[in-house]
C-alpha cells in the first residue's frame, strides 16, 4: 500500500524533471534566435543588409557592440531564469520570470540588428548561459530580499553600460540607437520594479564581482 511517505519522493522528482525539460525548453529557445519580440522593433521595418548606409568599420564596431548587448540580454534571461528556480517565495518567482520574459524583446531586437548588420550573436552564448543561469540560482540562496537587490544591481549595471555604448557607436547608426536607448529606458523600469517591491543593496564585494564578470564578457563577446 502507498502512503503520502512513499509518493512524496517520486512527486518531487517528477516536478524536478518537468521543471529541468521547461528550462532547457526556454534556454534552448533564448540560444537558437527563435525568440520574438512582442513590441515593435524600434527602427521600424528590418532592413538588408544590403540596405544598410554605414561603411564596413563602422558596421563591423556597431556589430560587436550590439553582440555585446545581445549577450547582456542572454545572461539577464538566463540569470533571472536561474534565480526563480531557486526562489521559494511565488511572488519573487513571478517577477523574476516577468523580467526574463521582458527581456525577450531586447533579445529578439539585438539579434534583428546584428544580422541587419551582416553578423552574427556570440559563439559562447551557451557558457554564458550556463554561468548566468548558475550564477542566479546561487544568488537566489542568499534569501528574498537579496534576490530582488541582485535584480536592481543587474539592471543598474546593464543600464550603466548601455549608456555607455551610446557614447560608443558611431554617430550614424541611428538604428542601433534607437535599439539601446529603448533597451536603456526598459532597464531603468526595471531596475525601480525590483526596488519598488523591496530590493535590498548588496554587499560591496557583490556589485564588484559582478562587474568584473560584465567586463570579460563584453572583452571577449565584441570579438567572439
Ligand atoms: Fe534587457
Ligand atoms: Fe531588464
Amino acid at each position: 500500500m502507498y502512503t503520502n511517505k512513499t509518493v512524496a519522493p517520486f512527486r518531487r522528482r517528477e516536478g524536478l524533471m518537468e521543471s529541468f525539460v521547461g528550462e532547457a525548453a526556454v534556454a534552448l529557445q533564448v540560444l537558437s534566435g527563435v525568440a520574438s519580440a512582442s513590441r515593435a522593433f524600434p527602427p521600424g521595418r528590418p532592413i538588408e543588409p544590403s540596405e544598410e548606409t554605414l561603411l564596413p568599420h563602422e558596421q563591423r564596431h556597431a556589430a560587436g557592440l550590439m553582440r555585446v548587448n545581445h549577450v547582456g540580454e542572454v545572461c539577464a534571461q538566463a540569470l533571472y531564469r536561474g534565480q526563480a528556480t531557486a526562489c521559494k517565495r511565488e511572488q519573487t518567482r513571478e517577477l523574476l520570470r516577468e523580467a526574463a520574459i521582458e527581456e525577450t524583446d531586447h533579445l529578439a531586437w539585438c539579434d534583428t540588428r546584428l544580422k541587419e548588420l551582416n553578423s552574427r550573436p556570440s559563439l559562447l552564448n551557451p557558457v554564458w548561459y550556463a554561468t548566468s543561469f548558475a550564477l542566479g540560482a546561487l544568488a537566489s540562496r542568499a534569501g528574498e530580499k537579496y534576490n530582488l537587490g541582485f535584480m536592481a544591481e543587474t539592471e543598474r549595471q546593464v543600464e550603466a553600460h548601455l549608456e555607455s555604448h551610446l557614447k560608443k557607436l558611431p554617430e550614424q547608426d541611428t538604428r542601433s540607437r534607437e535599439i539601446v536607448v529603448q533597451m536603456r529606458d526598459d532597464e531603468i523600469k526595471h531596475r525601480k520594479t525590483a526596488q519598488r517591491h523591496g530590493a535590498t543593496a548588496l554587499p560591496a564585494p557583490v556589485p564588484a564581482f559582478m562587474k568584473f564578470i560584465s567586463k570579460v564578457m563584453t572583452k571577449t563577446a565584441y570579438r567572439i
